[in-house]
C-alpha cells in the first residue's frame, strides 16, 4: 500500500517538480518514507524516512536534469520505515532504479539466490530483489525491455512496479493486483497508482490490466501483454476538476471532504431518482434482477456502510448480511444461485475486499462493486458496478465516501427491489440542504473543548443508527488516537457499562425510529453513572432533559437520519483531533488504500 509516480517528459527540467507534485497527491497512500529517482547518464536517487516534507529538505536546490523519473511514497510491509528501506531501490551498480507497491511473496528465496551469486543488498525490503534480478538479466545480455520482463516473470505476489535505467529515456512498468494508471499529456506521459498524482497535468488516462507491461517515453506509450503482444487500450477522461484534489482553503483535506458531502450526495443521486415517476433506477444495473440473498463484503468504514446496506435489504424482505471481507469465505458460507455478493470499497483496491470478491467470482456468484474509483480493481473484478461519485477523497479518514456509500446503498436496495416510497424520494431531495444546515451550525468545537481530555468516548445507536455508532467511534479513534467504541445501545448494559464514568462522554444517536424511548432509557443508564451525554438526535425535546449537549438533526426519513447524524460525529472527531494537534489527514500507522491482506 504505497504510491507510485512516474514521468517521461519532454522537458529536461521539470521531472523533479512533476514527481514531487505527484507524490504529494499520493501521500495519503503511505507516508512513512518517500523517494525519487531521475535517470540521465547516471541515476540520481533521493530518499528519506518520514513525511514528504522530510524528502523535500534533502533535495538539491538545483534542477536535477533528466526527462524520465520515478517516485514513491511508502507504507511499510517489509522492513521498518527508514532511509535505507525507502524506495527507489537500485542494483549493485546503480544502473537501474525500481519502485514497487505490493508484496513479493517469494522475495526471500530470490534474495538468497542473488546473494549467493554475489549481489549485495542495502535494505530489508522485498522490493530490492527486483533491481538485482534486472541487473542479473542485463549481465546475461538482455535488453532493458527483456531484463525487466524476465525479472518480473520470476516474481510471485502482488505488485505495481516501475523502473528507470541510466542512459535510457524510457520508463518501464507492470502491474499484478496493484493499481497503475497512465496519464497521457501534452508535455509527456505519466504513470501513477492513482489519478490525483497527475490530474493537474492531464485528464486523459489509460488503466492498465493485471499482467500488462507498459513502456512510456516522452512521445507516448506502448502496452504489451505478458507474452509481449501489443495490447489495444481504452482511453478514459477523468471528470474531476484538479481543484477537487486540492484543499480549497481548508486546513485539512478531511475538513474539506466533510464539507463536500452535500455535493457528493447530489452527484450520487443525479439521474438515479425519478421523483415524479416515483422510481429509482441505476443505468449500470439495468440488467440485474432482484437477488434471493445479498452478502456484503467490506472493511473498516465501508463495512459499516455495508451493515447499513444489509439492514436496508432485510427491511425490503431480502435476506442480507454484511461480512468483514477478511473473514468471508464463500467455500464455508453457503451461497445459492440467486445470491449476490456486493463489495463496498471506496478505493476499489482494498486487498481483503478484492480477495473476497474474487472468491465469490470463483464460486460463480453474481458480484457488484459499490466503489468510488472508475477503473479500480474492484470495478473490473465484478460483474457490475455502482459508482458512488463522491470525487477524490484524500484524507485517510473516510468521510464523504461513507455518506455517498450509504446513499448509493439506499439507491441499490430501492433499484433492485422496485421499492419506490415517495416519502423516501422526497426526503432524498432535501438531504443535501439539510446536511448543509448541520455544517453551517456545527457546535463541534464547543463539544471538543469540553471533552478533548476525556479518557475514552463511547457512541451508541439503535436500528439504522447502529452502524453509524461504529463509524463514529472509528473516526474518533483513528484521528484523535484516543480510545473510542461504538455499541448497539441495548448492549451497553450487557457489559460495556462497566467502563462508563464521568470521564467517558457518551454520544447517543437518538432517532425518531420508533425506538427512541428505548435508546433514551440507555441514555439514562449512562447519565446515572455521571457520564456526560452528547445527544445527536431528531427528537431533541425527548432527550433534552438527559443531555449535556444536543446536536440536532433535521427531520428526515428514518433511513436517512444516520447519514445526517454522522456529520456531527465527523465534525466532533475532527475538532478534538485538531485541538489535540493530531496529524489529521495522515494519522499515524494508517494509509488510505490497504492493498495487503
Ligand atoms: O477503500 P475501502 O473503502 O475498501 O477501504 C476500507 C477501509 O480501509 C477504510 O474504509 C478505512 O477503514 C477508512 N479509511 C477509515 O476512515
Amino acid at each position: 500500500m504505497c504510491g507510485i509516480i512516474g514521468y517521461a517528459g519532454k522537458r529536461e527540467d521539470d521531472s523533479l517538480e512533476v514527481l514531487m507534485n505527484g507524490l504529494s497527491g499520493l501521500e495519503y497512500r503511505g507516508y512513512d518514507s518517500s523517494g525519487v529517482a531521475i535517470a540521465n547518464s547516471t541515476i540520481e536517487v533521493f530518499k528519506r524516512e518520514g513525511h514528504l516534507s522530510a524528502l523535500e529538505e534533502t533535495l538539491p536546490a538545483r534542477t536535477v536534469p533528466g526527462t524520465v523519473g520515478i517516485g514513491h511514497t511508502r507504507w511499510s510491509t517489509h522492513g521498518e520505515p527508514s532511509d535505507r528501506n525507502a524506495h527507489p531501490h537500485t542494483d549493485c551498480q546503480d544502473t537501474v532504479a525500481v519502485v514497487h507497491n505490493g508484496i513479493i511473496e517469494n522475495f526471500q528465496s530470490l534474495r538468497d539466490d542473488l546473494a549467493a551469486a554475489g549481489h549485495t543488498f542495502d535494505s530489508d525490503t522485498d522490493t530490492e530483489v527486483v533491481p538485482h534480478l534486472i541487473e542479473h538479466e542485463l549481465g546475461n545480455g538482455a535488453s532493458h525491455t527483456e531484463a525487466f520482463r524476465r525479472a518480473v516473470d520470476q516474481l510471485e505476489g502482488s505488485y505495481a512496479l516501475a523502473a528507470v535505467f541510466e542512459g535510457d529515456h524510457t520508463l518501464y512498468a507492470t502491474r499484478q493486483e496493484s493499481p497503475l494508471v497512465v496519464g497521457l499529456g501534452e508535455d509527456g506521459c505519466y504513470l501513477a497508482s492513482d489519478v490525483p498524482a497527475f490530474i493537474e497535468y492531464t485528464d486523459t488516462v489509460v488503466y492498465l490490466e493485471d499482467g500488462e507491461f507498459v513502456q512510456l517515453d516522452p512521445s507516448g506509450m506502448e502496452v504489451t501483454d505478458s507474452q509481449g503482444n501489443a495490447v489495444e487500450t481504452t482511453t478514459d477522461t477523468i471528470e474531476w476538476d484538479p481543484e477537487d484534489a486540492g484543499k480549497s482553503g481548508y486546513d485539512h483535506y478531511m475538513l474539506k471532504e466533510i464539507h463536500e458531502q452535500p455535493t457528493a450526495i447530489r452527484k450520487c443521486l443525479r439521474g438515479r431518482v425519478q421523483e415524479l415517476e416515483e422510481s429509482v433506477s441505476i443505468d449500470s444495473l439495468s440488467d440485474v434482477s432482484e437477488p434471493g440473498a445479498v452478502h456484503f463484503v467490506a472493511c473498516g468504514t465501508s463495512y459499516y456502510a455495508a451493515l447499513y446496506g444489509a439492514r436496508l435489504f432485510r427491511e425490503r424482505g431480502i435476506w442480507a448480511q454484511a461480512f468483514l471481507a477478511s473473514e468471508y469465505d464463500p467455500g464455508v458460507i453457503p451461497v445459492d444461485d440467486d445470491t449476490m455478493v456486493v463489495g463496498v470499497t471506496q478505493s476499489g483496491e482494498t486487498a481483503d475486499t478484492l480477495s473476497a470478491l474474487r472468491g465469490a467470482n470463483r464460486a460463480g456468484v453474481e458480484t457488484i462493486a459499490v466503489t468510488n474509483v472508475v477503473g479500480s480493481s474492484a470495478a473490473r473484478a465484478c460483474d457490475h458496478t455502482l459508482f458512488i461519485r463522491a470525487g477524490p477523497e484524500i484524507g485517510v479518514a473516510a468521510t464523504k465516501t461513507f455518506a455517498s456509500q450509504q446513499t448509493a446503498l439506499v439507491l441499490l436496495s430501492s433499484a433492485l427491489t422496485g421499492y419506490d416510497d415517495p416519502n423516501l424520494l422526497r426526503a432524498f431531495r432535501k438531504l443535501p440542504d439539510q446536511m448543509q444546515s448541520i455544517l453551517d451550525r456545527s457546535r463541534a468545537d464547543a463539544v471538543a473543548e469540553a471533552y478533548r481530555d476525556a479518557d475514552a468516548y463511547f457512541v451508541i445507536g439503535r436500528g439504522y443508527t447502529e452502524p453509524v455508532a461504529y463509524e463514529g467511534a472509528l473516526k474518533m479513534k483513528e484521528i484523535t488516537y484516543k480510545h473510542a467504541e461504538g455499541f448497539a445501545a441495548g448492549e451497553l448494559k450487557h457489559g460495556p457499562l462497566a467502563l462508563v464514568t464521568e470521564r467517558t462522554p457518551v454520544f447517543a444517536l437518538v432517532s425518531d425510529n420508533g425506538m427512541a424511548r428505548k435508546t433514551i432509557g440507555n441514555v439514562k443508564e449512562v447519565e446515572a453513572r455521571s457520564a456526560p451525554v452528547v445527544a445527536i438526535t431528531d427528537v431533541p425535546e425527548m432527550v433534552d432533559p438527559y443531555a449535556d449537549f444536543l446536536l440536532e438533526v433535521p427531520k428526515t426519513h428514518e433511513w436517512l437520519m444516520p447519514i445526517l447524524a454522522n456529520v456531527h460525529l465527523q465534525l466532533v472527531a475532527y475538532s478534538i483531533a485538531n485541538q489535540l494537534g493530531r496529524s489529521i489527514d495522515m494519522p499515524r500507522n494508517l494509509a488510505k488504500s490497504v492493498t495487503v491482506e
